[in-house]
């Protein structure tokens, strides 16, 4: 029996977990769900494949004697689940910090709910202010000042800090950098730049597509004047900068450049019941067939610590071409 916090083969605790909700979207953003792969055809999980909430309540619960802190709601979309406030409602009376991370383009009736049900803060996926370029970069024609509503509801609802994260790739959104800190500097709002990653399978993805952070920094300094500040935690994935008049913060998620496997306390749970140790795992451990074999809580937490003991993934620091070419799973149904 685990009765304690558990660490993996690295020595890294298992502090945080990602569940995704969903491996739908509203969206086809390029570089996560290409319509091509994501269309008419493709074969989503069938709803009744789902963990039922309480079921999600189950191995959060089962992971906080491991040491759970933090949990953080994710899809494809989330908010495509309408009784999505159910599920914070009982994250949040298990005692865990509860995040979420969604396209916000169906964000702003729900806010104040998930706000009440306990939601402590909301990150937002926004790659483009300009309509062209969001349009482009989403495959949609939900227009971005859905996305702008949505984020302001989130401010409102007191859901913060709300981050905005922003995927840059080469030739298609780097205009968007400036424009991005411009329109959020002052509001409280922080941008994270994100490296696009080579998550999954069918984004074609190439090293050339990837704008390292370092010319992000670049470029943004000389509009801005900017200064480095400490991480709160060794753990987060973002390296933080912030205005030096006071007027925020910019953040910079740099996994391909400067990869943070070292530090990596992410478990993540995806909408069938799967455990992933990795976002770039081949597969994960069924918790559903454990949980629905009747397994109580102490099992459950025996099973997790179990995986969690043998884990040694740190895939983004051995990127390479051996493992490009292993089976990877894809971010709409990991979660990101
Ligand atoms: P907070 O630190 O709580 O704000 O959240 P977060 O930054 O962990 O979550 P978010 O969903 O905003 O993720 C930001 C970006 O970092 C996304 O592109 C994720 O795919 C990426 N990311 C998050 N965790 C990991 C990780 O463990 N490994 C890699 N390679 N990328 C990650
Ligand atoms: N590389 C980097 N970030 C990605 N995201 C989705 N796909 C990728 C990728 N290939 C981001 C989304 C979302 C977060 C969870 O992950 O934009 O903000
Ligand atoms: Fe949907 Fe987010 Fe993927 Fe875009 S990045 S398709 S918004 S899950
Ligand atoms: Fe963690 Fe895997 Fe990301 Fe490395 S690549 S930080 S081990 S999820």
């Amino acid at each position: 029996m685990f009765d304690s916090v558990v660490v993996d083969n690295l020595g890294r605790h298992l502090r945080d977990l990602r569940i995704s909700v969903t491996d739908r979207c509203n969206f086809r953003c390029r570089y996560c769900m290409p319509r091509e792969r994501f269309g008419e055809e493709h074969t989503f999980l069938p709803r009744r494949a789902y963990l039922s909430f309480d079921e999600i309540e189950k191995v959060v619960l089962a992971c906080k004697p491991l040491g759970l802190e933090k949990v953080r709601i994710t899809g494809g979309e989330p908010l495509l689940r309408p009784d999505l406030p159910d599920l914070v409602s009982k994250l949040s009376a298990a005692g865990v910090e509860t995040a979420l991370t969604t396209n916000a383009s169906l964000l702003s009736d729900p806010a104040e709910r998930l706000a009440e049900a306990g939601l402590d803060r909301v990150t937002v996926s926004l790659d483009a202010l300009d309509p062209k370029t969001h349009a482009q970069m989403t495959d949609s024609n939900i227009p971005v000042e859905a996305v702008l509503d949505g984020i302001e509801a989130a401010v409102r609802a007191g859901l913060s800090p709300v981050k905005v994260n922003c995927v840059v790739q080469r030739g298609v959104n780097e205009g968007e950098i400036s424009p991005l800190v411009r329109k959020f500097r002052g509001t409280g709002v922080t941008v994270r730049f994100i490296e696009y990653m080579d998550v999954g399978r069918t984004n074609g993805w190439q090293l050339g597509q990837v704008v390292p952070t370092a010319d992000v920094i670049a470029y943004l300094k000389e509009e801005f004047e900017l200064e480095p500040v400490d991480s709160q935690r060794p753990s987060d994935v973002a390296r933080r900068w912030a205005h030096s008049d006071g007027s925020g913060e910019v953040g910079f998620i740099s996994s391909v450049s400067e990869p943070f496997c070292g530090d990596c306390v992410r478990a993540r749970l995806s909408a069938d019941g799967r455990l992933h140790t990795c976002l770039f795992a081949s597969g994960g451990h069924d918790l559903r067939a454990i949980i629905q074999n009747g397994a109580d809580g102490e099992a459950l937490s025996d099973a997790i610590a179990a995986i969690w003991s043998r884990r040694d993934d740190r895939y983004s620091e051995l990127r390479s071409e051996r493992t490009a070419v292993l089976p990877r799973v894809e971010m709409s149904y990991i979660g990101g």
